[in-house]
């Protein structure tokens, strides 16, 4: 049968670092308590980059690490929540730096799920018929931060990270896909409000930075993760045991270890880089499942668990044989 198998994966993060202690020259916080709260320590935030110059980064290592030139791609897809426009999307800036003139390019959103909702659109796109794309999870959460805001500035920061798949003949690399939409539940967690006017009367003002009921968003989180892996799981005909790796969205460490905890896993199997990212929505999963690979501890035949939660509010998860 036909499948997703992932070719490449890459990352890029802005070079200017903010520890924690140069947040409490912003607000009133402490390094202590964002530490034992959340487990950041330190974020990358953009200085003179936009969203699409991170996922250009992504995208021009991917094609360089395959050796595949640009106009080999059929499509590219940009998961974010913080572009550079409402139009044109990060997906077409980036075909039209790359000069991929082959490929359709659209974003997505799906907040903190966008990397998890991207992968499965190209699952369904390559199981009819195309070929190779790019799929690319890319964030400036700065620019959606009130830096003077503790209850959120301390949470987020910039990157992106990405993969190069490909149409394959043999087993499909993607097991089982499980996305799902809590759509009434959206105001708990709001960010980039657009003022609503026009020349009739409509009148409403803009509310660029989040907005969040972070209690809410985490036992929605400890709730509805391990409900969807358990779902993708026994979709796709195992047992939790046999799942090596769960590489979920880094939005806080407290969360990761309730998850595991209550699947009663071993928090080993549950890598985590937001110590140093901080939580950077779409972008968090390719960056660490990135950083496992370049590490070595993910490794061909591994069977990955993908999994991410955030706004909307959204969940998904992607279980692949890597
Ligand atoms: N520094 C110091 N004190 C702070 C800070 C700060 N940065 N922020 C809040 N406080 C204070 C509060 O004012 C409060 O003080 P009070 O008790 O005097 O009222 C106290 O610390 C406790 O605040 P809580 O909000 O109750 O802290 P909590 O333990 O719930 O932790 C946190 C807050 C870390 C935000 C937690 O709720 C959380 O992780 N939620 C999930 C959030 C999340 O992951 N959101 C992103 C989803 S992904 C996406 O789609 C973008």
């Amino acid at each position: 049968a036909r499948g997703l198998r992932i070719q490449a994966s890459a990352h890029y993060v802005p070079n200017r670092v903010v520890k924690n202690a140069e947040l409490t020259q912003l607000m009133d916080t402490s390094d202590e308590w964002i530490q034992t709260r959340t487990g950041i320590r330190q974020r990358h935030v953009v200085i003179d980059e936009n969203t699409s110059d991170l996922a250009l980064h992504v995208a021009t290592d991917l094609l360089g690490q395959s050796g595949l030139s640009a106009h080999r791609l059929d499509f590219i897809i940009v998961a974010t929540m913080s572009p550079d426009y409402q139009t044109p999307s990060v997906a077409a800036q980036v075909q039209g730096e790359l000069g991929a003139t082959n490929a359709f390019a659209f974003d997505i959103n799906a907040a903190c799920s966008g990397f998890e909702y991207a992968l499965k659109i190209a699952n369904d796109l390559i199981n009819s018929g195309s070929q190779r794309g790019i799929v690319i999870g890319a964030e400036v959460l700065s620019k959606l931060v009130d830096w003077h805001d503790r209850t959120t500035a301390v949470l987020f920061g910039d990157g992106a990270g990405g993969v190069l798949v490909e149409g394959v003949e043999s087993n499909s690399r993607v097991l089982a896909t499980d996305l799902a939409t809590f759509g009434a539940s959206g105001q708990k967690l709001t960010a980039g409000k657009m003022a609503n006017g026009n020349a009739f009367g409509a009148n409403q003002q803009a509310q660029p930075f989040f907005q969040m009921d972070g209690r809410a968003i985490y036992s929605f989180a400890v709730r509805q993760v391990p409900a969807s892996i358990e779902l993708t799981v026994a979709k796709a005909n195992l047992m939790l045991a046999d799942i090596d790796k769960f590489v979920l969205h880094q939005a806080n460490g407290r969360i990761i270890e309730r998850v595991a905890k209550g699947m009663d896993i071993a928090a080993i199997k549950f890598p985590t880089n937001v110590a140093n990212y901080g939580n950077t929505s779409a972008a968090s999963v390719p960056i660490l499942f990135d950083e496992l690979v370049k590490t070595g501890q993910i490794t061909r035949g591994d069977t990955i668990a993908l999994a991410g939660f955030g706004g909307g509010l959204t969940v998904g998860t992607i279980i692949i044989k890597y």
